[in-house]
């Protein structure tokens, strides 16, 4: 019964014409992507047929009208998924059926693409009456809502869309831009209109000045699972059955990190990357968890030290075969000596380590240097309890360790890493993949400070470069604990 049933469907799918079969193709995508009824048909009478990664993103900019649903949606995350496509698209959606509705669509061009948005929009919207007004960059739909374009090359054209207020905002090749002034643009989303939960969309790909803010606000969440407030979809060229065989022929000749950006979609990457053989799926170790290390297996610390910059410290383990376990992370701004001592003291806490196992604490050479008062800060940690020792702070042999233990699992045979990092030390994780070459001295990594909220800066790195250095000190090199036993942080 069951096998005669299979057969009359396969006989059904196969007398299908192609425009039947691609129409039974689309329905099935639909109810995937859990796409609102009323959305798809709107988009079909303009004539819009997204593909199933659109389909996604449009299901999720439906979520936004929900009280507690998202306000931010991002698709893309390669070149050639379609991004613009699903730009118009979605914009169209939300105009159709919000009459009245303020949209700003912010477009990256050069000089030279200014005016092709009307051709876009005749491509993408064949089937609906809209007025586009060059002049005003403005396109209006009949009932009333409007889409303005902007363009912008970079950071400093965003400025002449400020200062009104709009309903949704999208903002194209979004990590072109830097975060200030994403937030500037973002403040001017507000709405007056009932029932309508201002939102904003984009789009983009990997790399550029803007990679560290967009990986922190949409990837990072993305990949844990933890999304709230954010949602992304992700495409690549591979999900654009559109795109013509040039592009794809362009992307597929890529290579190194423009490929594993462009064509691949992947985040870990940057111009100029340093570590382009750090995997996330290999290096980062979910199973490092609190008690990891065996009561035999030598423990130390290091930090680097900041109060306007991130204080990082580490701790760090090696088993029998010399393989590094980095096992946590602590990481703040703004604070002081005391309150880090605190919470170092409570990260070995919560590792099961005590104090006696420490080896050392390693520490750059700011904290050793006198300040104008005569005072060090590695006194303040003295005062707490913490001894500080010097690290070896060379950063080209520092970063050729980081290299070196990273292996390279892409090599046949592949080279097996001897450095594993528990996913408990996020700024870490996130600032491996972000550092690149320094343009003056190849072998090393650039220096950067993190910006005004904090991302892109290199401390993470320091403070875990300096442990590093220490694991090929013999074991028992080392005097007494550094930390007092007596000291109750
Ligand atoms: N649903 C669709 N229906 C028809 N054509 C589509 C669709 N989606 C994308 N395309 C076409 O595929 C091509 C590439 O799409 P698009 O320009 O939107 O990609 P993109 O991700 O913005 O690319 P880039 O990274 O270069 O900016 C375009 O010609 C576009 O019109
Ligand atoms: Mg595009």
């Amino acid at each position: 019964m069951r096998r005669a049933l299979v057969a009359i469907l396969a006989l059904a799918v196969w007398l299908m014409t192609p425009m039947e079969r691609n129409a039974a193709k689309f329905e099935s995508a639909v109810r995937e992507a859990g796409n609102p009824r009323d959305q798809v048909e709107r988009m079909l009478r303009a004539g819009i047929v997204l593909q199933p990664r659109q389909l996604v993103a449009s299901a999720m900019a439906r979520l936004c009208d929900a009280d507690g649903g998202p306000t931010e949606v991002a698709y893309g995350g390669a070149r050639g998924g379609g991004k613009s496509h699903w730009a118009i698209a979605q914009l169209t959606d939300d105009c159709q059926r919000y009459p009245g509705l303020k949209c700003l669509l912010l477009r990256k061009v050069g000089k030279a693409n200014r005016e092709n948005f009307q051709d876009l929009r005749t491509k993408i919207l064949p089937g609906l009456r809209t007025n586009y007004n060059k002049t005003e960059g403005t396109l209006t739909f009949a009932n009333g809502s409007v889409i303005k374009t902007g363009h912008f090359q970079n950071d400093r054209d965003i400025d002449a869309y400020l200062g009104l207020e709009y309903d949704v905002i999208l903002i194209e090749e979004a990590t072109t831009l830097t975060k200030s002034k994403v937030d500037d643009v973002l403040s001017c989303l507000r709405t007056s209109k009932p029932l309508w939960r201002p939102r904003a969309y984009f789009t983009t790909n990997p790399g550029n000045v803007g990679h560290a803010w967009f990986k922190a606000r949409f990837i990072e969440p993305w990949r844990r699972g933890g999304e709230s407030a954010t949602r992304f979809v992700q495409a690549t060229v591979n999900d654009n059955r559109f795109v013509n065989r040039e592009y794809r022929g362009r992307l597929e000749g890529l290579t190194g990190w423009k490929r594993r950006a462009w064509l691949l979609g992947d985040w870990d990457i940057a111009a100029g990357q340093y570590y382009t053989t750090w995997r996330h799926g290999t290096h980062v170790r979910p199973d490092i968890g609190y008690g990891f290390a065996e009561p035999d297996w030598r423990v130390w610390l290091s930090l680097d030290y900041g109060f306007a910059h991130y204080t990082a410290a580490y701790l760090f383990t090696v088993d029998g075969d010399g393989t590094v376990y980095i096992l946590d992370e602590h990481a703040q701004r703004g604070w002081l000596v005391d309150a880090h001592c605190e919470a170092i003291t409570a990260m070995l806490e919560r590792n099961r380590i005590a104090r006696h196992r420490v080896e050392t604490i390693l520490a750059g050479g700011d904290v050793f240097k006198r300040e104008s008062d005569g005072e060090r800060v590695a006194d303040d940690y003295e005062r707490n309890g913490f001894r500080l020792e010097r690290a070896n702070m060379s950063r080209v042999d520092g970063a050729a360790e980081f290299l070196r233990r990273l292996g390279d699992v892409d090599r046949t045979p592949p080279l097996r890493p001897s450095l594993y990092i528990s996913d408990h030390c996020s700024g870490l994780i996130d600032c491996i993949p972000g550092l690149m070459h320094d343009p003056r001295r190849g072998e090393d990594v650039k220096k950067v400070d993190c910006d005004d909220d904090g991302f892109g800066g290199d401390d993470y790195y320091d403070g875990a470069r300096y442990g590093l250095m220490h694991v090929a000190q013999p074991a028992g090199s080392w005097g007494s604990s550094p930390i007092d036993d007596d000291w109750r942080g």
